[in-house]
């Protein structure tokens, strides 16, 4: 199923983060919010394997859909290089993106660092009334996509861990804070492993369900390989899980963080 498209707009968003704009038809049009594609980075040792990247937002009008990343090692490096009317090299749309019931009128995102991008196709494709956006960065030089969160969302609030812009703190805080003044009928979580077993452990407190997107880093992507495992709860037991086939999105109660 891997197709080599044409990247229509590469755009630098920060120092180290990247949009594309990619045109498939194919995807745009399958493609579900929390679904990952699999980008092959080059034919260089030590990038052979392919690396997951979430599917950020998708125009099924138009035929593409947008993916942004952020530069962590040699993959991303050479990724970072390409230049809008460049070939790419597509697996997907892969793996079981989040749940949306439409019976879940009030809803919160939460997301921190590359962990957000999952969450933008997540509120325009949620048909909730209610839709909130809690996203944490590091810094102010970190925010990114913020007009676009404001637009899908009907309130976005931003965090950065020194408080250089938004609110100073975590997200996980202020989550407990917009709970304790509304309730939610689901939360979404993507993003560092503590911050979703901390969220998933307040969202118990209110009762509330919840799913969190795992990034685990991935070998075939395809089942294939088990570089991606992660342990799930299996009734009074637990096994071992692979997060490409049967997540990233998992139900944040079936999760064992430690
Ligand atoms: C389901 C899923 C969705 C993802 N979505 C995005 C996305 O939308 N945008 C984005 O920028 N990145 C995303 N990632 C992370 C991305 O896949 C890694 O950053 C990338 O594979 C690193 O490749 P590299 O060759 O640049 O770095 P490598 O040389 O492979 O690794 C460099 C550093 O990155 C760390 N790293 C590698 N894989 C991961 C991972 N999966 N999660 C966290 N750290 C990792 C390594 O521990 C190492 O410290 C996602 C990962 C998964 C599993
Ligand atoms: S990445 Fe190979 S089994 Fe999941």
């Amino acid at each position: 199923m891997d197709t080599v498209y044409k990247i229509s707009k590469a755009e630098q968003l920060n120092t180290d983060t990247f949009l594309f704009t990619i045109n498939s038809e194919k995807v745009s049009k399958k493609a579900r919010a929390g679904q990952i594609v699999h980008v092959k980075c080059g034919d260089e040792d030590g990038v052979l394997l392919r690396r997951p990247i979430s599917i950020c937002s998708v125009d099924r009008e138009n035929g593409t859909f947008d993916i942004v990343f952020q530069i962590r090692g040699k993959g991303t490096k050479i990724l970072s290089k390409y230049k809008a009317g460049d070939d790419i090299d597509i697996m997907g749309p892969l793996g079981q993106g989040f749940s949306l019931y439409p019976k879940h009128k009030k809803i919160i995102v939460v997301g921190g660092g590359i962990g957000i991008f999952p969450l933008l196709q997540l509120l325009k494709d949620h048909p909730a009334e209610n839709k909130k956006a809690i996203l944490g960065f590091r810094d102010k030089s970190c925010v990114i996509l913020e007009k676009e969160f404001k637009q899908a969302s009907d309130k976005l609030i931003i965090t950065t861990d020194d408080g250089s812009y938004g609110e100073k703190g975590f997200v996980t805080d202020i989550l407990k804070k917009e709970l304790d003044k509304e309730p939610a009928d689901m939360v979404f979580f993507c993003g560092p492993l503590i911050m979703m077993k901390l969220g998933v452990g307040i969202v118990k407190e209110y009762d509330i369900p919840c799913q969190v997107s795992m990034e685990q880093r991935m070998g075939c992507g395809i089942g294939a390989c088990l570089v991606c495992v992660c342990k799930t709860k299996k009734g009074d037991d637990w096994d071992y899980t692979q997060v490409c086939k049967k997540g990233p999105v998992f139900g944040g109660d079936d999760i064992i963080f430690d």
